[in-house]
């Protein structure tokens, strides 16, 4: 292959508190030769397939904050999962060329990295390669061990999903219907809407950008109560929850979306409910809980065989060439996509 050009999406400026915008990313393109490029012991290089876009790379965005995850280095490439191609493997290599894997790479077309951070991947019939980055990928495993560890829904309770039609929202409605349990969720278009009620088989859902009144809307759908809140979003769609959940109900914190962009973050009011409902409010890290062998096996299986039965549906938003990562990323953030946000790099 003659030397070529790689795309690359570096991280240009720290956003501070507000809106990230496409302006704090910076598209280049490098010449490159992937026949000849140096790749030192235990690297390869893989060749990005399919990249995908998740809300916690907003959080890396912040380069003075302390987190579960380091942040992205100004002047470096933005990184996220991908499924990709190993082009070439360093000698001794347990990796060859054509082997598909998943793993952390650069936005960008090509980039060399360690071996020991890939997983291999067989390539499954009716499954498509990019749903390895979304339901049967670390999306997807977020809602299951998430509502296995922390919500333990039961048939008959009611499980009300906020963020319902993106990729950890739809896996949680599913599942917990799959488990007996009455499903609501929220998003911010009413074609979310019309898709949880018509195709994800949800048994109630709102537009929580056109409600009145969260609360209201909640009462309305909700007549029994709340047992199980996964919330996505947090602030005030979490203080509306909070007392119109029942006793011992249990709330999966998993992400707090709506103050990711905030200028100024919302104070909760309604924690006391807490005490007086004897709730559980767990936040938690879907990595904590890969070393649970048994649990990600059987999260492989289960949704692998819902798949195929067509009992579980997934969607995904796909943005092709990896120049549109950050409009794909900033529109992500902002609502664009349903289901799973994902760029088709080749
Ligand atoms: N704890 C973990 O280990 C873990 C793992 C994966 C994801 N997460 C968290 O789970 C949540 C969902 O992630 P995802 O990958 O499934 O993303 P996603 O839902 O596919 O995409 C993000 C969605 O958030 C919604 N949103 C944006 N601003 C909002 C606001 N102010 N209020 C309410 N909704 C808003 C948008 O949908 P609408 O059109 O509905 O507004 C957007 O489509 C995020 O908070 C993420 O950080 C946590």
């Amino acid at each position: 292959m003659p030397a070529i050009k790689n795309t690359v999406v570096i991280f240009r400026e720290d956003p501070g508190q507000g809106w990230v915008e496409e302006k704090h990313m910076e598209v280049v393109h490098k010449d490159f030769d992937p026949d000849t490029v140096e790749i030192k012991p235990e690297n390869v290089l893989v060749k990005t397939l399919f990249l995908s876009l998740d809300p916690y790379m907003r959080m890396r965005m912040a380069t003075g904050a302390k987190s579960y995850i380091h942040p992205f280095q100004i002047g470096e490439p933005l990184q996220g999962t991908a499924v990709a191609e190993v082009y070439r493997a360093a000698e001794g290599s347990k990796l060859q060329k054509g082997d598909l894997v998943v793993g952390m790479v650069d936005w960008a077309e090509w980039t060399i990295v360690s071996e020991k951070g890939l997983t291999k991947v067989e390539k499954k019939a009716d499954v498509p390669l990019s749903y390895f980055l979304g339901i049967l990928g670390m999306p997807g495993y977020t809602a299951y061990a998430g509502l296995e560890k922390i919500g333990e829904p039961k048939a008959g309770e009611t499980v009300y999903v906020s963020g319902a039609a993106g990729a950890v929202g739809l896996v949680v409605g599913q599942i917990a219907k799959a488990k007996g349990c009455r499903v609501i969720g929220s998003a911010g278009s009413d074609d979310k809407v019309k898709l949880l009620l018509e195709e994800a088989n949800f048994d109630a859902a709102f537009n929580y950008k056109t409600v009145k009144s969260y609360t209201d809307a909640l009462k309305e759908h909700c007549p029994k109560g709340i047992d199980v809140y996964w919330d996505n979003v947090g602030g005030e769609m979490l203080d509306a929850v909070l007392p119109l959940m029942n006793a011992h109900g249990r709330i999966p914190v998993c992400g707090a979306i709506s103050q990711y962009n905030a200028s100024e973050p919302y104070g909760v009011k309604n924690l006391s409910m807490l005490i007086k409902s004897k709730l559980k409010l767990q936040g938690f890290i879907v990595g904590d809980y890969y070393a649970d062998r048994e649990l990600y096996q059987r999260f492989q299986q289960e949704i692998v065989q819902w798949i195929k039965e067509k009992k579980i549906v997934y969607k995904e938003h796909v943005d092709e060439g990896i120049a549109s990562a950050p409009s794909a990323f900033v529109g992500m953030l902002k609502g664009r996509n349903t289901g799973k946000q994902i760029v088709k790099v080749v």
